[in-house]
């Protein structure tokens, strides 16, 4: 894939102003990091295939070649981190809005930050914090988008989906990744200005869990409870049979309901 190719259809001002396009690298992540200290706010880093893509707890992420969306935006904003947890937040609302707008699909945001269509997860994001001597170098958002693949292994089969296995018809990958940078865009200043409320309410409206009972797994522990609502820092408040308690998204492994 070539840099100049992905411009031509990006319209945000600040995310893919710089993109490094490559064919093959191990993972975008691993290449985002590397490019973070001379990059600038919204530089994008994308790929036709990973090697080794990363998902969450040390889990894979595996993308047919050319056929989706893999790729990280490295952001710099001056944000406290206990607000880290809303970023991947403000990743997963930005793509369901870029995929309701394009696609005229209703994704279901599922926390902390997945994103899914008939009850299959269709895209997966890796926030990652970068610093250099204790300071805050940058975040990187790696987000993986499955668009006109249309068969998965089988062990992904019944929860892994993509765009073209829900509407049947193949996607510009290209239109798409301009319509959730744009979005990433509009939320941005949201993330800038540390007004997590912004984000958290749109993340609302694309999640059905809240008054459902479900089951998050802590360090292997499941914990069931009624989802009550979301902190300003992202994290989620159960009700259990302990009472009202918080979880941060970097410490769950899998929320289900
Ligand atoms: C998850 O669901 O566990 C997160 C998956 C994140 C995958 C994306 S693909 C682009 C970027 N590079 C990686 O290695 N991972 C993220």
């Amino acid at each position: 894939m070539k840099a100049k190719e992905i411009q031509s259809y990006v319209t945000s001002q600040i995310f893919g102003k710089k993109i490094f396009a490559y064919e093959v690298v191990e993972s975008t992540n691993t290449t985002a990091k590397s490019l973070i200290q001379d990059s600038t706010d919204g530089t994008i880093v994308i790929a036709d295939a990973q090697t080794a893509g990363r998902g969450r707890l040390k889990r894979e992420w595996l993308s047919e070649p050319k056929k989706n969306l893999t790729f990280s935006v490295i952001i710099k904003p001056e944000i406290a981190p206990e607000l880290f947890g809303v970023l991947s937040l403000y990743a997963g609302l930005s793509v369901a809005e870029a995929i309701e707008s394009v696609a005229k699909l209703r994704p279901v945001c599922k926390w902390p930050n997945d994103v899914m269509l008939n009850g299959k997860k269709f895209c997966g994001i890796l926030s990652e914090a970068v610093f250099n001597r204790e300071m805050l170098a940058g975040v990187i958002v790696g987000i993986g988008i499955n668009i006109n693949q249309s068969i998965f292994p089988r062990e992904l089969e019944s929860i892994a989906t993509s765009l073209l296995q829900v509407t049947g018809k193949e996607l510009d990958r290209f239109s798409i990744l301009a319509a959730v940078l744009d979005r990433m865009e509009y939320n941005y200043t949201s993330i800038k200005t540390g007004n997590s409320t912004g984000i958290i309410e749109g993340w609302k409206k694309y999640s059905t869990m809240f008054g459902k009972e479900i089951t998050i797994n802590q360090d292997k522990h499941p914990v069931r409870g009624i989802a009550k609502r979301l902190d300003d820092d992202g994290g989620l408040i159960l009700l259990t049979n302990k009472g009202e308690e918080k979880f941060l998204a970097g410490d769950v492994a899998l929320c289900s309901w």
